[in-house]
C-alpha cells in the first residue's frame, strides 16, 4: 500500500471528543520513550508528523493522523514514565483505558518494546489487559538498529517464550527501527490486510 497522504487531525484527552468517523484506527502503545512517535513517522515517510523526543513523556494526549483519508493511526502517550505522581498516574491510566474500551473503530493496537530489554512485567501486564478486554493487538519490537541480527533473534525467541507461559497463541509480531527504517513493509502490509478485512466484514 502506498501512503499517499497523511494528516494531523485532532489531539485530545477525552475520548468522548476523539473523530466520529467510523473509519479503522491502529493505537501505538508502550512505555514513555520506546519510539512510538518515531514509528508513526517512519511508517509515514514524514520527519515531524508525529512529536518526537529524547526525554520520556513527550506525547500527552491522543493524536489522531489520518492516512490516505480512509484510515487513522493514533499516537499515544507512554505509560511507565518514573517521574510523574501518582495521581498523575491514575488519571493517566484511566484516561488510556478510556481510550481502549471505548474506542469501537479500534482494528489493533500496537504494543511498542525496546527490543534490547528483558521483558517488563508492565508491557506483559498491558497485553493481559487486552487480552481480557478483547482488544487485538500486534507487539512492534522497536531499535533494531541497536542489536545485532543474533541478538535480535534470541531476543525476540526469548519474548516469545516468555509470551507462551501465559498464552495459548503468540500475536503477530514484527522487529522494526524507525532511524533504518527496518520493518515498515510488514507493517503497512498488516494493516492494509487488515483494513481489508474490516471493508469485507461491512
Ligand atoms: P513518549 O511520547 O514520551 O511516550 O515517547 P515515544 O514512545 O513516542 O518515543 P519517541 O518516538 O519520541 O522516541 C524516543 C527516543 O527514541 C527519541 O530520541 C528517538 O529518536 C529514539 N528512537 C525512536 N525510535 C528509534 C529507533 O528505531 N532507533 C533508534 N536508534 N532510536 C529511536
Ligand atoms: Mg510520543
Amino acid at each position: 500500500m502506498l501512503i499517499k497522504t497523511a494528516e494531523f487531525v485532532i489531539s485530545n484527552s477525552d475520548v468522548d471528543k476523539c473523530p466520529k468517523d467510523y473509519l479503522p484506527e491502529y493505537a501505538f502503545i508502550g512505555r514513555s520513550n520506546v519510539g512510538k512517535s518515531s514509528l508513526i513517522n517512519m511508517l509515514t515517510n514524514h520527519k515531524n508528523l508525529a512529536k518526537t523526543s529524547g526525554r520520556p513523556g513527550k506525547t500527552q494526549l491522543i493524536n489522531h493522523f489520518i492516512i490516505n483519508k480512509n484510515w487513522f493511526l493514533v499516537d499515544l502517550p507512554g505509560y511507565g514514565y518514573a517521574k510523574v505522581s501518582k495521581t498523575a498516574k491514575r488519571k493517566f491510566q484511566k484516561f488510556i483505558t478510556n481510550y481502549f474500551e471505548k474506542r469501537k473503530q479500534l482494528a489493533s493496537a500496537f504494543v511498542l518494546v525496546d527490543i534490547r530489554h528483558e521483558p517488563q512485567k508492565i508491557d506483559l501486564e498491558f497485553m493481559e489487559y487486552l487480552g481480557v478486554s478483547e482488544i487485538p493487538f500486534s507487539i512492534i519490537f522497536t531499535k533494531a538498529d541497536k542489536l545485532k541480527p543474533k541478538a535480535i533473534e534470541r531476543n525476540v525467541e526469548e519474548y516469545c517464550q516468555e509470551l507462551l507461559k501465559n498464552w495459548v497463541e503468540l500475536p503477530p509480531y514484527f522487529v522494526t527501527s524507525s532511524s533504518k527504517a527496518i520493518g515498515r513493509d510488514e507493517v503497512i502490509q498488516f494493516i492494509e490486510e487488515t483494513n481489508q478485512q474490516i471493508n469485507t466484514m461491512r
